[in-house]
């Protein structure tokens, strides 16, 4: 019997990949850039466990039993075993995966980046592969190549019809700009999704201005963004980063029938990120948004707390929430707001419950392995704890 168990960060893209040109081989359109966030808050776990005595491949995600026969897991293995050596004796046993993430998959935030970041982690260090992995993660969700690495992280689309130099490179580490943080505004919602493999396709084929984004805007956009993250311009990589997020909509947009992603809420989120930037004279605080209402904002520590009292005067935690609840990752000082400051912003305050609660968080390391007999997902028996 052999047992790994591993954990895998979320990333959060600043220049967004949005289409494929190989559907299987999940290779992209343009280049995508991200930053890996912190798993102190936010992680993937994942234990796979291999044994002689396990009668078939077993799979459960957060508690439930999956089938099996998935695709992309089924990529992800075969190359992790076309790379390992064939003379491990214990390549043909069958595999027990037990998967969890630390934070609510109803959130709708990212949790396929982490997941198959962390399978193929683990797969490798099961297997014991060393070397490039990043391209495995790829097999399983585009994004899942980002989170191997810690720190700021670049996906190469590369050109080879084989996906060989589709690959994701760290550009600078976790420690790199240590006064960055990100906020998550997790937005209540209702609405049906619209997964991002769904809408990334429909945008390849109906929309019009993602050629135009590929071709001529990407190329330039994250030269000058990896420059501004070299340099830690704030006020140059909030430019780049929101313009990058409110290009992506405008795709969304251009899709036909269009995928909406963002609704009111996140749109009254950019209003107030404008706003305040704009009272401050300069970019303090960015915006992002992925395939869903939750905004993602980047800032650094001098002005955290100013912002977030201004985030919960105009979006109010709901009185029945405890702040421990609400403010995930943050202990929540009684910054006054100046009046001043209020009446500059010029802002409507919402209902109470408009956001679900906040996350706090720091650019942080890639994958590792956990060693602990305890923190194994599984039992020996192949079956979850
Ligand atoms: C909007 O990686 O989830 O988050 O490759 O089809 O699994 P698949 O898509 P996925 O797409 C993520 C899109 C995004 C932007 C980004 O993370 O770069």
């Amino acid at each position: 019997m052999k047992i790994v168990t591993a954990v895998a960060p979320v990333n959060i893209a600043v220049i967004k990949y949005w289409g494929k040109r190989d559907e299987k081989l999940i290779l992209p359109i343009n280049d995508s850039l991200s930053a890996t966030l912190s798993t102190d808050v936010m992680c993937a776990k994942t234990t796979i466990l291999t044994s002689p005595d396990l009668k078939e491949n077993k799979f459960w995600l957060n508690g439930k039993e999956q089938s099996f026969d998935n695709v992309r897991l089924k990529n992800c293995l075969t190359e992790i075993k076309k790379r390992c050596n064939s003379t491990l004796p214990y390549i043909n046993w069958k595999i027990a995966i037990c998967s969890e993430n630390n934070f609510p998959t109803a959130a709708g935030l990212a949790s396929s980046a982490a997941g198959y970041a962390c399978l193929v982690y683990a797969l490798a260090a099961l297997y014991e592969i060393d070397g490039e992995i990043s391209d495995i993660a790829r097999l399983g969700s585009g994004s899942a190549c980002r989170s191997v690495y810690g720190g700021w992280v670049r996906w190469q689309k590369g050109i080879l019809s084989s996906g060989e130099d589709s690959i994701a490179r760290p550009i600078a580490s976790a420690s790199h700009w240590p006064e960055m943080r990100v906020l998550v505004l997790v937005v209540n919602d209702n609405q049906k999704k619209y997964g991002s493999t769904i809408g990334m396709n429909h945008s390849v084929e109906t929309s019009t201005l993602i050629r135009y984004r590929s071709e001529s805007v990407i190329p330039q956009r994250i030269e000058e963004i990896n420059k501004a993250i070299l340099e830690r311009n704030f006020h140059k990589f909030a430019e780049i980063t929101m313009k990058d997020s409110n290009q992506f909509h405008a795709i969304c947009l251009d899709t036909y029938p269009p995928c909406i992603y963002m609704n009111d809420v996140s749109h009254a989120i950019v209003n107030l990120v404008h706003h305040y930037n704009t009272y401050k004279e300069e970019n303090k605080v960015a915006y992002t948004f992925d395939a869903g209402p939750n905004a993602c904002i980047y800032l650094l520590e001098s002005v955290l707390q100013e912002f977030l009292s201004i985030v919960n005067y105009i979006f109010p935690k709901p009185m029945d929430i405890k702040a421990n609840d609400y403010f995930k990752g943050l202990p929540l000082d009684q910054t006054i707001i100046k009046k001043e400051l209020m009446d500059d912003l010029n802002l409507t305050q919402n209902n109470e419950g408009v956001l679900k609660y906040l996350i706090c968080t720091k650019v942080g390391e890639g994958p590792r392995l956990l060693t602990s007999s305890n923190e194994h997902l599984l039992q020996e028996n192949g079956l979850p704890k």
